[in-house]
């Protein structure tokens, strides 16, 4: 290749572009899910995350990652309970409301509150209704730690997947 090419670079070191950083942590595939609670005024609030992970079986825990930037960090590391709403793939059309500035998120799309109370997706693949048990701090995010209450799962349903910036979809049967 010559050396006026100028190919984008694929290595990270620290002090890098962190594009460079993000593009090496999107090769890691992952579902998608839109978080949820209910705010101190009892309105609905969720962004969409693929941060989510089990952390422990016994007690039965699990987390996701918040921007400490995002409108709502702060209703959701303070709520008692948040739900994780685990999307299948006819659900594109939530995660690009929950991830981008609409007016009314949850105008969009049917949902109703969950046995511990957060706004539940309708139509979603699995959902955890959790106990908030801990925020710890996650450089410019918060990660959430919840207790799982209650979990469902819908078992035909495909998952809707996110990989190197694009959504996904399974093609193994
Ligand atoms: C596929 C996907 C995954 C995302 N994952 C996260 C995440 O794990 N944590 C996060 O804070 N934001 C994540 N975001 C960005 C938020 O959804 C986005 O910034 C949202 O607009 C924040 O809304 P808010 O400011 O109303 O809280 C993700 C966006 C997309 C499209």
């Amino acid at each position: 290749m010559s050396s006026d090419a100028h190919p984008a670079p694929s290595e990270y070191r620290t002090g890098s572009d962190p594009r460079t950083l993000r593009d090496a942590l999107g090769c890691f595939a992952t579902g998608v899910t839109v978080v949820t609670c209910l705010d101190s005024g009892g309105r609905p609030v969720g962004l969409t995350a693929n941060s989510f992970t089990s952390v422990s079986l016994d007690p039965p825990l699990l987390l996701v990652c918040v921007a400490k930037a995002a409108a709502s960090a702060g209703p959701l590391t303070v709520a008692e309970h948040f739900a994780v709403n685990v999307l299948q793939t006819g659900q594109q059309p939530d995660s690009i409301t929950f991830s981008t500035r609409v007016e009314d998120r949850f105008g969009r799309t049917e949902w109703a509150c969950g046995e511990h109370g957060p706004p539940i997706l309708r139509q979603s693949l699995s959902v955890f209704e959790c106990a908030r048990t801990a925020v710890h701090d996650g450089g410019d995010h918060w990660i959430l730690v919840g207790e799982v209450k209650k979990a469902s799962f819908e078992p035909g349903l495909d998952p809707l997947l996110y990989f190197r910036g694009s959504y996904r979809r399974l093609h193994f049967d």
